[in-house]
Parts: structure tokens; C-alpha cells; sequence
């Protein structure tokens, strides 16, 4: 018999990079499935969503629609992730021929949900922090690995602690043992993922060694074979002097760190719950970059939050001015279920919030050409792990810009040495030196 063939698409953040590689592995060594790229010859489609703002939760139903159209005869849809934990079985009101509802705490369920016809599971206290999911890594050079489940932030425009429920940090020894599995697969880049990375160390789910994150680089830094560990997404509140010590010192730790500002006004920060200043924030963001003078900073931006006005936005203008992130993630402020912020007065008209988007990222793109054209000339390592559609092969330097040279599958999963000839806004290319 041929086996079954499962498509998967996956939208929103690392974390359900990672949870879509969970349920691959659940169906291939349980249910026998084998990946396939095309649609089409699918017998089980799934979709992980995201909820994050309102444009990805439009685009689940246009997309389950497209799904049912393209889909073979007797297909089964599967609706999973975040939109399914705070949409739950209203899901099957607007899109009939969906078959199962799975949240984004619930996926070690995926065999159940396919087995069983209608089946909903969004319980956000279900606790499967420890749950022993089979093997599936999508990229052979780098792995995710999940050290905390859920969000304790409440931030008030997000939804995710809705979707993820509250925060559990994966016991520090099951960590390690997943990072050894992987350096001993050969695999040199960990890739630490969780809402709030470097609240790690809060709250465990049962009896284990505490340990706070800092700690856990530390000890992850001492496996053999790993050479590089990234980590999204840590909360600027957190990041005290021990960790950018650790950060700054510590020769494995990646020098890129997202630092996600949201806004630059105090009082609006204050509303978005936030938890620390314009203040602390650029003080965070100096010393990172006088202990660490080659560090990349990205971060993500909202403009328009209810009540913000013009003077509040001139200083999240001002904080980009000072900091000149080297990647900005922006959005214009989106009202989301269950969030606090969605119940604010002064709302703000979408003319307003667009001509503020339109402000920052035009600024932001100057900057960015600054930063892009002092790159020429530049020499990086460069760890390849991707081919490129335009032909090419592309690597992460140590503090994250993307890289490419001409080459091909020979480049794969080795550290080269690369000299920048041409950088671009979103690449800069290269050759091997
Ligand atoms: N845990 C991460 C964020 C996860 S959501 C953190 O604290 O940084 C990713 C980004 O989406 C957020 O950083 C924020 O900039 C954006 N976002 C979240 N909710 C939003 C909303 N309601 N409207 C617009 N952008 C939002
Ligand atoms: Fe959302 Fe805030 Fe948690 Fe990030 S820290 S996931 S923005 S509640
Ligand atoms: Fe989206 Fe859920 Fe991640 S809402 S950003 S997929 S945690």
C-alpha cells in the first residue's frame, strides 16, 4: 500500500515552526505518513495558524477554502495552533468541511484529532510540557527546541496568552538531553524558543532542577558540537546584567538579539503593560551594545496603540533614531478577542495609524541602507543551511545578517568564510574566501 501523504502549512511564529515539526513526527512514526509539497495529492492537510493580529485569521479562511477546492477526494482538513485554541469549534460554523479543531497547547493530541471525526481539543491548561514527541527536525543544521510553553505577560493588545496558556518552562534536564541528541545528529545551531525566552526558570512543571535562563545558556553552551545558540523571544524587562554578561562573553551565544520595543513612550508602554520604560529600554539597549560592538538588534514595533498620540509616536521615532535596529518587525495596532486593550477608548482612525506605519518604516529603510552599505567589503562567517530559489546558497553570519554566494548542496552545513561584495537590504552577497 502506498503510504499516506500529509501537507502542512504553517503560519506565525517560531513556536509553530516547531509544533508543526512535533505533529510531523507524530504522524509519520505513529499513523505512517510521509510529507508531501503538493496539496493535492494530500490525504490530510493541515493548517497552523496564527492569531496574532487580524489579517492571519482572515487569511485561515480564505486559505481552508483554497484547501477545499485543491484537496483530493476523501482529504482531510485539519485546522491547528492558535486560531483553533481561541476559535475552537465555531471553526466548523464557517467552514464546514473542516474535520478536527486542534490548539496550539493541545497538538500531542494530532493522532487522536485524525482519527476521530469532528474532534475539538483548546484546553490551554492541558499540560504537555513533557510529553515525549518522536523525532523531526526540518532542518538537519539547526534545531528548535521549545524551553518554554504559554505566556504570564498579559501584554494588553495580545492574544497569545489566550492561545498558549500560561507559562511553563520545560524541565532544564529534558533541554539538555534534546540539545545532546541533536549536536550528536550533527546539528551546530540550537535555536531556544518560547513568548517569554528569558523568563525561563519561573515556573516548572513538577519536581526538577531550577534554573534561570542565563544558566541554561551556559550549560547548553558546554555541549560539544553546538557552535552556535540562537534564542527568540526574550522580553527587554528581563534582560538584567548577568544575562547580557552571560550574552556578551559567552563565544556559542549568536550576536543578534531581538529586542522587541513595541513602543517608545513610557505611558504607553505603561498601557500596553509592558513592564519597563523608554528609559530602561535604551539603557538595555547601550549596553548591549558597548559590551557587544558587532551586535545585531532587531525588534518589533506597534504604532497606534488606542490612545497613542503624535508626541507618543515621535518618541517611539526617537528610541528607532538612537538604537537603529538592524531588523524592524511593524505593525499597525490590531484589536484583538479577549484582550484588554480592544476595550480602550481613543481608538485610533486607520489614515492615522497608515501614515504612521508609512513614517517609521520609510525611516527605518534609511537607516537600514546605512547599516546595509558598511557591510561591503566585510568579511563573516557564515554557517550555509539553505539553497535559494534564485540559485545560490545562503547562511546566517554570527550576528545574523542573511548571506549568499554562488555554490551549491556541497556549502550545506559548513561554517566558510565569506568576504561581502554587493549587500543588499535583505541579503548581502558574497563570495567564499
Ligand atoms: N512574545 C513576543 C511577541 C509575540 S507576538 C514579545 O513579547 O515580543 C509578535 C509581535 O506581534 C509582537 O511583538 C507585537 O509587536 C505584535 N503584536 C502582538 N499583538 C498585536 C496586536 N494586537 N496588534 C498588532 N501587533 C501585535
Ligand atoms: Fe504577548 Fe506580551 Fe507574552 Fe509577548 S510577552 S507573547 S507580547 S503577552
Ligand atoms: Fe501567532 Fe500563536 Fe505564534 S498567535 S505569533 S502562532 S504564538
Amino acid at each position: 500500500m502506498m503510504s499516506k501523504k500529509l501537507f502542512i502549512q504553517t503560519l506565525g511564529c517560531a513556536m509553530n515552526v516547531r509544533d508543526s515539526e512535533h505533529m510531523i513526527a507524530e504522524l509519520e512514526q505513529k499513523e505512517g505518513y510521509t510529507l508531501t509539497e503538493d496539496m493535492g495529492e494530500a490525504d490530510l492537510i493541515l493548517i497552523n495558524t496564527c492569531s496574532v493580529r487580524e489579517k492571519p485569521v482572515n487569511k485561515l479562511f480564505s486559505e481552508v477554502g483554497a484547501f477545499k477546492k485543491g484537496a483530493k477526494e476523501g482529504a482531510k482538513i485539519g485546522v491547528c495552533g492558535c486560531t483553533a485554541s481561541h476559535l475552537g469549534g465555531e471553526i466548523f460554523k464557517r467552514a464546514p468541511y473542516v474535520d478536527f479543531v486542534l490548539g496550539a497547547r493541545n497538538i500531542s493530541k494530532i493522532t487522536q484529532a485524525v482519527n476521530t471525526p469532528k474532534f475539538v481539543a483548546t484546553d490551554i491548561n492541558y499540560d504537555e510540557s513533557e510529553f515525549a514527541f518522536g523525532e523531526f527536525r526540518s532542518s538537519p543544521f539547526k534545531s528548535y527546541i521549545n524551553i518554554s510553553i504559554g505566556c504570564d505577560k498579559k501584554c494588553t493588545y495580545c492574544i497569545v496568552p489566550h492561545t498558549r496558556g500560561e507559562e511553563i518552562s520545560v524541565p532544564a534536564e529534558l533541554i539538555l538531553r534534546e540539545a545532546s541528541r541533536a549536536a550528536a545528529n550533527g546539528v551546530k545551531e540550537l535555536f531556544l524558543l518560547g513568548q517569554n525566552v528569558n523568563g525561563y526558570g519561573k515556573r516548572f512543571s513538577s519536581t526538577h532542577e531550577k534554573m534561570d535562563f542565563t544558566d541554561l545558556l551556559k550549560r547548553l553552551s558546554d555541549i560539544d558540537g553546538i557552535e552556535r545558540i540562537r534564542f527568540t523571544s526574550p522580553h527587554p524587562l528581563h534582560m538584567d546584567d548577568k544575562f547580557i554578561a552571560e550574552f556578551a562573553s559567552n563565544p556559542k551565544i549568536c550576536k543578534s538579539i531581538h529586542m522587541p520595543l513595541q513602543s517608545g513612550n513610557t505611558k504607553v508602554l505603561r498601557d500596553m503593560k509592558r513592564g519597563y520604560t523608554k528609559e530602561w529600554f535604551l539603557d538595555r539597549a547601550e549596553r548591549i551594545r558597548s559590551l557587544v560592538p558587532d551586535v545585531s538588534i532587531s525588534t518589533d514595533i506597534i504604532v497606534a496603540f488606542p490612545g497613542e498620540s503624535e508626541s507618543e509616536f515621535n518618541d517611539t521615532m526617537d528610541v528607532l533614531e538612537r538604537v537603529r535596529f538592524e531588523q524592524m518587525f511593524s505593525f499597525k495596532y490590531s484589536p484583538r478577542p479577549l484582550t484588554k486593550a480592544a476595550e480602550f477608548a481613543g481608538q485610533i482612525p486607520d489614515e492615522i495609524a497608515s501614515e504612521r506605519l508609512t513614517r517609521l518604516q520609510s525611516r527605518h529603510n534609511e537607516i537600514l541602507d546605512e547599516i546595509v552599505a558598511r557591510q561591503k567589503g566585510r568579511v563573516f562567517d557564515v554557517y550555509f543551511e539553505e539553497l535559494r530559489a534564485n540559485g545560490g546558497v545562503a547562511g546566517r553570519s554570527f550576528n545574523n545578517f542573511l548571506v549568499q554566494v554562488n555554490g551549491s548542496e556541497e556549502l550545506l552545513g559548513k561554517t566558510l568564510k565569506v568576504r561581502v561584495d554587493e549587500p543588499k537590504r535583505m541579503v548581502l552577497y558574497g563570495e567564499v574566501v
